[in-house]
This record gives C-alpha cells, sequence and structure tokens, in this order.
C-alpha cells in the first residue's frame, strides 16, 4: 500500500487548506491522473482536481508531484513513490479555487498583456486565401520549441519571480513574446512588443530555471528571457534594468568582478548609495584600493573568451 497524501481545500468550508492521506495499491502502468481519478471514483468523491485529453496536450492537469509542478496525465505513480507515500498539491502561485484546482484567471490577463497573436505585416502576409505567407524552415527553427507550448501553467506554478512578485508577467508568458517578436509576418512594431516586458517582465526574472525543469514540453522561457534581454537592449532598452545588465557586463569585462560602488550610480544614477557605501566601508576599516575593483590576472584570456561567445573570429 502507497499512502496517497493530498492537499485539501474547499474554501466554502475550510478555513485553511489540511494534508488528507489515502492508502492506495498502485497498480503498475497507472498514471497520477488515474489514481485521482480512482480516489475519486472509489474512495472519495469530494475530492476535485482539473484533466481533460489525458494524453498530455491540453495542459489541464498541472499540479505538484511531491513537490514539482508536472502533468498528472503524463507522470507514471509508481515513479513517484518515495519512502511508501506521494505528496499531490496544487500548483504554486496561484489562488486556489477547491483542491488542486486553481484559478489560472489573473495569469491569462498577464498573457493577455503580452498580445501572444500575429498582426499580419499586410506586405508579408496577403489578404487572399490564393497565395501563401510562408516562412523559411531557418526562421522558423528560431520558435518552433516556443509553439509547443500548451499554457499548462507549470512553470508559473514553479516560478521565484513570481513567488516573489505577484504583478511580475511570468515565464510562459514571456516565450509567448519572444515568438512573435521572431516571427517575420507579425506587422506590430517590436519597440511597443518589447516596451509592456520592461515593467516587471524580463529584468524581473531571478533566472532560477525552475521554468526549464517544470516544463513538460522542453521549453526554455528562461533562455526565451535572456534572449528577450538582449533584444531590448539592441532597440535601445534604458529602463534600469537595461541599465544595470549593461553595467554588470562592462565591469566583468574590465576588470572580472562586479563593481559594487558604482552599480547603483550605473543603474539608477543613485550616487548616495555609493556615498553611504563607501562610508560603510571606511568604517569597517576597508582600505580605500579595494573599492575600485582591479582587473585580475589572466583577464585577457576571459575577454577573449567572451569575444569569441559574441561571435568575434579570433
Ligand atoms: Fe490534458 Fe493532462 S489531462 S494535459
Amino acid at each position: 500500500m502507497t499512502k496517497v497524501t493530498i492537499k485539501r481545500f474547499n474554501p466554502e468550508v475550510d478555513k485553511e487548506a489540511y494534508y488528507q492521506s489515502y492508502d492506495i495499491d498502485i497498480q503498475e502502468g497507472m498514471t497520477i491522473l488515474e489514481l485521482l481519478a480512482y480516489i475519486k471514483d472509489k474512495i472519495d468523491a469530494t475530492l476535485t482536481y482539473r484533466a481533460f485529453c489525458r494524453s498530455a496536450i491540453c495542459g489541464s492537469c498541472a499540479m505538484k508531484i511531491n513537490g514539482r509542478a508536472q502533468l498528472a496525465c503524463k507522470i507514471q505513480a509508481e515513479d513517484k513513490i518515495k519512502n511508501e507515500q506521494i505528496i499531490i498539491e496544487p500548483l504554486g502561485n496561484f489562488p486556489i479555487v477547491k483542491d488542486l484546482v486553481v484559478d489560472q484567471e489573473k495569469s491569462f490577463e498577464k498573457l493577455k498583456q503580452v498580445k501572444p497573436w500575429l498582426e499580419p505585416d499586410r506586405k508579408k502576409v496577403p489578404r487572399t486565401d490564393k497565395s501563401e505567407s510562408l516562412v523559411s524552415p531557418e526562421e522558423f527553427a528560431m520558435y518552433d520549441k516556443q509553439t509547443d507550448c500548451i499554457l499548462c501553467m507549470a512553470c508559473y506554478g514553479s516560478c521565484n519571480a513570481n513567488e516573489g512578485n505577484e504583478n511580475y508577467i511570468g515565464p510562459f508568458q514571456l516565450t509567448k513574446a519572444f515568438r512573435f517578436i521572431q516571427d517575420s509576418r507579425d506587422g506590430m512594431d517590436i519597440e511597443g512588443r518589447l516596451e509592456v516586458l520592461k515593467e516587471d517582465g524580463i529584468w524581473d526574472c531571478v533566472q532560477c530555471q525552475m521554468c526549464l525543469a517544470a516544463c513538460p514540453k522542453g521549453i526554455k522561457p528562461a533562455d526565451d528571457i535572456q534572449e528577450l534581454r538582449r533584444i531590448s537592449i539592441d532597440f535601445g532598452d534604458e529602463s534600469m534594468g537595461a541599465k544595470r545588465a549593461t553595467s554588470w557586463f562592462k565591469d566583468v569585462y574590465t576588470t572580472g568582478q562586479i563593481d559594487k560602488f558604482n552599480l547603483p550610480v550605473n543603474a539608477k544614477g543613485d550616487v548616495k548609495a555609493r556615498e553611504n557605501m563607501e562610508k560603510e566601508f571606511r568604517e569597517r576599516g576597508i582600505p580605500e584600493e579595494r573599492f575600485e575593483p582591479k582587473p585580475f590576472d589572466g583577464i585577457e584570456f576571459m575577454q577573449k573568451f567572451i569575444r569569441k561567445i559574441e561571435g568575434e573570429e579570433i
């Protein structure tokens, strides 16, 4: 027997969430979704969860299984038994509607914010159905993977930036933005698309990489966000996030380390912050020559390496 422990909450009767356990004889080949269906059909009809396709396509059944956001229909229950137990909880970062069902409304609102659709460029997308607007295989390869997103929101439910900032746009939303920015048939101006991503968006991602681990389709929102940052800087982004990133890069390229005294000045013109830091360091008896970072030995090798990554022939 395996102890299956499920986080339960019914806002109509419960003051707070609680854990309920069921002893289940897990059969070979049973998915987590089938396990939940078994509990609902045979033991406790009040258990509530969301599912539809049972084929890892509709994205409805994302939930936390032993602490990790996954699709219940894709995961074998046997593989999840740890110390004779499986723990199932709703996705994080969402209000709970009931038991394992979460309220996705706000997350969908954020998706709308990035305009996840093509505004056809009429020079490239004809109005008639007599001709096609072809995309080259090379271009399609740039966003092919991102089109696999099934909106399961496992990435959003695992995201540390979303946990710390409820206004953060979110990983799959930013991946959608990336996908349409790359599409040559799109007629919306890129600056306009990028503008809505600056506040609580690309610069607020903490690069924890949890979205990569959670995505059942192998999409990498954290990588797309890095790419969006690069594009945004190329398009003249002067937000604090862009200035901070540019300043970090310059510091690391020049000396191999972040210039913490000048970072507040470079990112947001905050001279006072530098003065306060210098004062504190003086009071702690730290010698002034240590205020300015010096290039480490062998910095030329690292600079050459960075230039090579950036595509320079070396
Ligand atoms: Fe559709 Fe799991 S039920 S993805």
